[in-house]
Parts: structure tokens; C-alpha cells; sequence
């Protein structure tokens, strides 16, 4: 009988859980095949695997030299898995192993993915105030910067199951944590659905996260969104200078006056900025209507924006920072940049 479900825990130092996590696993009693991938653990994590493996003859053990990251510990065991179906989980038992059966029968229904949640309806996450703002504000940052995880609650769950011949074992290429948001956009994939979960207290062990994974993940995103978001920033710098020039050529040398001037300037910066994003920073989403309706869905935008800019400004330099009109106006042109992303990322450019 082919085996049905390859389930692959990377493990770093978990010694005290992962023969825990293994019998949880065992007691299922599924069709499944499990990969254990230690990178050298100084706690006995991999000789603790090797003699469960000797008990039970489902388990395999992938020993790595050195800490490597999960991305790869994952790309790894996809390269000797055997299963329909590929689930990734931790080995610290954050992530209920009861869960597995659910997330099988729900991928079964003929979905591509299936995330476990922990912020649908249902989920829980057992993280302090810190890290639950940290994963919050990582979240929204994965929303804003690609579409496809626009769906997902979760984006950045570790708990996942995936139809194995959705992606190829060298689609996973970062160094990063975070598996599900490659396996995601490799896929292009629109057919994924979640289940909520509660994410648990760790009892053994501590995390191995640490800030140098969010730098990563940061740098894993704007990869992933093809830099989308630095060359908008560097397209609107650019409506910025341009908007500024032709103000002073119109206002100050040619003697237009101002509620003329300014207009043009405006709308000349709207138009060069328009013609960079949709043939340079959003090339691959010419697909989204005609470039006439996406003009006008930008200004709209861009008008937007410029409320909010002005308002903002106006608001904080007659109230808070009424000596400080040059924070004020920074603070305006960050939330109307912001206004304007947002806009433009999900309203004029979408996927
Ligand atoms: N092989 C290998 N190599 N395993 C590793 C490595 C590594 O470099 N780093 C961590 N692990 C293992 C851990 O031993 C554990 O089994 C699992 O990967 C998750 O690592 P934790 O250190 O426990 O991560 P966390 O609890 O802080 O982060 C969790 O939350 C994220 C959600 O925001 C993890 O569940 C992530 O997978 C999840 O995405
Ligand atoms: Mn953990």
C-alpha cells in the first residue's frame, strides 16, 4: 500500500518533546510516514529519534551537519518523501498532533493546502503580549505584500498540510522559517481553506526564534512580492521630485498661477508615477483590466491619499505638534503613502 501522508517535523534541541509528539503520533494509527529532520542537536534529540525508529518502522531520521533553518529541513525531507499528501508541523508539541486526522480529511475534499489556523474564528495562540504583537504585525505585512496569502488567516503557520506534487522540493529556497508562505506563492495556488487550532504553551525547550528570523522574514517577503513594495516607495519619490519640478518651472519661472500650477504638477506626478507601477512594479499583474480603468482607479487613489496627506497635516500641526510642522508633515506623507499602497495594491493592481 503507497503511503498516504508524509509528516515532516524539523527538530532543533527537543529532545524532552519529540518522543512525546512521536507516540501522539503513532496512537493515530494512520497511513502515514514521518520525517524527522535534526540539524545536529547537542541535547540527543537525533539518538532519542533513532531508537523510536527502531520500534516503529515509520519513522525516518535525516541528520544535517549544522542548524540550517526549517525552510531547508523541510526541502530536505520533501526530497525523500513518499506521500500524496505533505504536512509540516513543529516538534515541540505547539502544534497538537490530534489535529492531523482533520487536516487530512479536509485536504481529502480535493483542496491543494490546508492551514491550521491560529487566528481564524475557533484559534488561539498561548503567546505573550510580545510575540503575539510581533506575529501580528508580521501578518499584516505578509497581507499587504502578497496577494496570495491574502485568504489565509494564518500565512505564517508552521502547521500545514499540501498535496506533495504542488510544488517541487527546489521551490524552497530561503533560509527563512517561514515554509508556507514558498509553498504558497510557488504554487499559485487559490485553493486553500484552514482549520482553527489552539497553539500551545511550550513545556520543554525554548524557541529558537530570535530577531534575526524576522529580518529574514522580512527579506523572504520582499522577495517572494518581487520587491513590489521598494519600488513603489521608489516610484512615489520619483512622482515626489517630478511633482516639485514641474511646480517650479509652471509657478515659479513661467508665473502660472498656483491653482493652476499646482493641479498640473499633481496630476503630472499621478501619471509618471501610474506609467512606473503598472509597467515596473506591478509588470506581472498586467491581468487586472485595462490600463484606462486602472489610470482611473489611481487617481482615485492618489486623491485619496492626497486627503488624507493634507488633512493629517493640517490636524496635527494645529494640535499635538503645532511647533513641529515638519514631523507633522512626515507623519501626513507616511499615512498617505500608506493610503495610497494600500489603494493601489488592492484596488487598482490586483492580482
Ligand atoms: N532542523 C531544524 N533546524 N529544526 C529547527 C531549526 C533549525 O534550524 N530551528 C527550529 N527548529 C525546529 C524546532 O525544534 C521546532 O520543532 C520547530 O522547528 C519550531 O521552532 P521553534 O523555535 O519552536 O519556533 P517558534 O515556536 O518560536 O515559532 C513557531 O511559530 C511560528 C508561527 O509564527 C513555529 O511554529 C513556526 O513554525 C511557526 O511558523
Ligand atoms: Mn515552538
Amino acid at each position: 500500500m503507497t503511503t498516504e501522508l508524509s509528516i515532516i517535523i524539523p527538530t532543533y534541541n527537543e529532545k524532552d518533546n519529540i518522543p512525546i509528539l512521536l507516540h501522539r503520533i503513532e496512537a493515530l494509527g494512520m497511513n502515514d510516514e514521518i520525517i524527522v529532520v535534526d540539524d545536529n542537536s547537542n541535547d540527543g534529540t537525533a539518538e532519542v529519534v533513532q531508537r523510536l525508529s527502531s520500534k516503529y518502522n515509520n519513522i525516518h531520521l535525516i541528520e544535517r551537519p549544522s542548524k540550517m533553518g526549517i525552510s531547508s529541513a523541510v526541502k530536505d525531507a520533501l526530497g525523500i518523501a513518499s506521500g500524496k499528501y505533505a504536512l509540516v508541523m513543529d516538534g515541540d508539541l505547539q502544534h497538537p498532533p490530534e489535529l492531523i486526522p482533520k487536516l487530512l480529511r479536509e485536504i481529502r475534499k480535493g483542496k491543494d493546502i490546508v492551514v491550521a489556523s491560529r487566528y481564524m474564528k475557533g484559534g488561539k495562540s498561548e503567546f505573550g503580549l510580545h510575540r503575539k504583537i510581533v506575529s501580528k504585525v508580521a501578518t499584516f505585512f505578509a497581507h499587504m505584500s502578497l496577494q496570495e496569502t491574502e485568504k489565509i488567516s494564518d500565512p505564517l503557520s508552521g502547521f500545514f498540510i499540501f498535496r506533495r506534487n504542488l510544488i517541487k522540493p527546489e521551490d524552497i529556497q530561503s533560509q527563512s522559517y517561514k515554509v508556507l508562505l514558498e509553498v504558497v506563492v510557488a504554487s499559485h495556488s487559490m485553493n486553500i481553506s484552514e482549520i482553527s487550532y489552539r497553539f500551545n504553551k511550550r513545556k520543554y525547550g525554548k524557541s529558537k526564534l530570535g530577531g534575526k528570523e524576522f529580518i529574514r522574514f522580512i527579506a523572504l517577503v520582499l522577495k517572494l512580492s518581487r520587491y513590489s513594495t521598494l519600488k513603489f516607495l521608489a516610484v512615489g519619490l520619483t512622482g515626489s521630485i517630478i511633482q516639485l519640478g514641474i511646480l517650479d518651472i509652471l509657478y515659479g519661472n513661467l508665473h502660472l498661477v498656483e491653482y493652476l500650477a499646482l493641479p498640473i504638477a499633481i496630476e503630472s506626478s499621478i501619471i509618471s508615477n501610474f506609467i512606473c507601477n503598472n509597467f515596473w512594479t506591478y509588470k506581472k499583474r498586467l491581468s487586472s483590466g485595462s490600463a484606462m480603468k486602472k489610470f482611473f482607479h489611481y487617481n482615485i487613489s492618489s486623491m485619496l491619499a492626497f486627503i488624507i496627506n493634507f488633512s493629517v497635516a493640517t490636524i496635527l500641526t494645529l494640535t499635538i505638534l503645532s511647533s513641529n510642522y515638519l514631523i507633522a508633515d512626515m507623519a501626513a506623507i507616511i499615512a498617505s503613502f500608506g493610503v495610497n499602497f494600500m489603494g493601489s495594491n488592492t484596488f487598482v493592481w490586483h492580482l
